[in-house]
């Protein structure tokens, strides 16, 4: 019976970079995919387009997920529409980078709001539906700066530090529901979010990594999907998709 129910996933920030790479992955495996973004319609639109044209029954949400009454209203609207939530990906994120002694607050407090308090605000509702169907896989987002720290990135490496420990002690909570928590660890992903650093840091970064090359969305996604739908005995892990940089 459980086989013949179509599975449907969320993607945070499922409309461009490593989030849309994710929601096409899960698409290609035959999932119905919904994703969220915070504001560019196009970009969304274009994602859908190619969800459904895999054959899978997408939409797109618009929502902050840092607003918790935002977040609230559109999960809802989301299981009335699909009646299920199987795969949750929380992939949305920002980055306010400068060094420590001159960031302001309000870069302290809105990467800290979108990259970890909307764990809390997206997963909390999520997780009550997947305890309901007793079945779920939840992927987050971390980074490498989560486990090693970064110059000029205090408040990302805070808030990707806390999606690990949330990772770890969710994953000990939801695992007599069968609920899998995991988290990725990307560590130079070619996005929009990497794009403005200039060509020598590039380089730069580079020659460190053992790969000798950077990732791509693609290359995380596949191990979202193996997360999220085939790795079945693993939970409470972080997996790093760094081309080595840190093991
Ligand atoms: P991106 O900037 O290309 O995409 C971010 C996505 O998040 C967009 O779809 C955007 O609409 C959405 N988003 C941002 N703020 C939002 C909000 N308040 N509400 C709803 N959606 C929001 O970024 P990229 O590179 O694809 O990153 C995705 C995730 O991977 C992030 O969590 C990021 O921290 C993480 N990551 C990225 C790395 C990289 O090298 N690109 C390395 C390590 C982690």
């Amino acid at each position: 019976m459980e086989d013949t129910i179509k599975k449907v996933a969320l993607v945070t920030g499922g409309s461009r970079g490593i989030g849309r790479a994710c929601a096409i992955e899960l698409a290609r495996a035959g999932l119905d995919v919904v994703i969220n973004y915070a504001g560019n319609v196009d970009a969304a639109s274009k994602t859908v387009e190619e969800l459904r044209a895999l054959g899978s029954n997408a939409e797109a949400y618009q929502f902050d997920v840092s607003n918790k009454a935002q977040v609230e209203e559109n999960i809802a609207k989301i299981f009335e529409k699909y009646g299920r939530i199987d795969v949750l990906i929380n992939n949305a994120g920002i980055t306010r980078d400068g060094l420590f002694i001159r960031m302001s607050e309000e870069n302290w407090l809105d990467v800290i709001n979108t990259n970890l308090n909307s764990a809390y605000f997206v997963t909390n509702p999520v997780s009550k539906i997947m305890m309901k169907q007793r079945s779920g896989s939840i992927v987050n987002m971390a980074s490498v700066v989560g486990l090693y720290g970064n110059v000029g990135q205090a408040n990302y490496a805070s808030a990707k530090a806390g999606i690990i420990g949330f990772t770890k002690a969710l994953a000990k909570e939801l695992a007599a529901r069968s609920i899998r928590v995991n988290a990725i660890a990307p560590g130079f992903i070619q996005t929009d979010m990497t794009k403005t650093l200039p060509e020598n840091a590039v380089a730069m970064m580079t020659e460190h990594i053992p790969l000798k090359t950077l990732g791509t969305p693609e290359d995380v996604a596949v191990v979202a999907k193996f997360l999220a739908l085939d790795a079945k005995y693993v939970t409470g892990q972080v997996l790093g998709v760094d081309g080595g940089l840190i093991f």
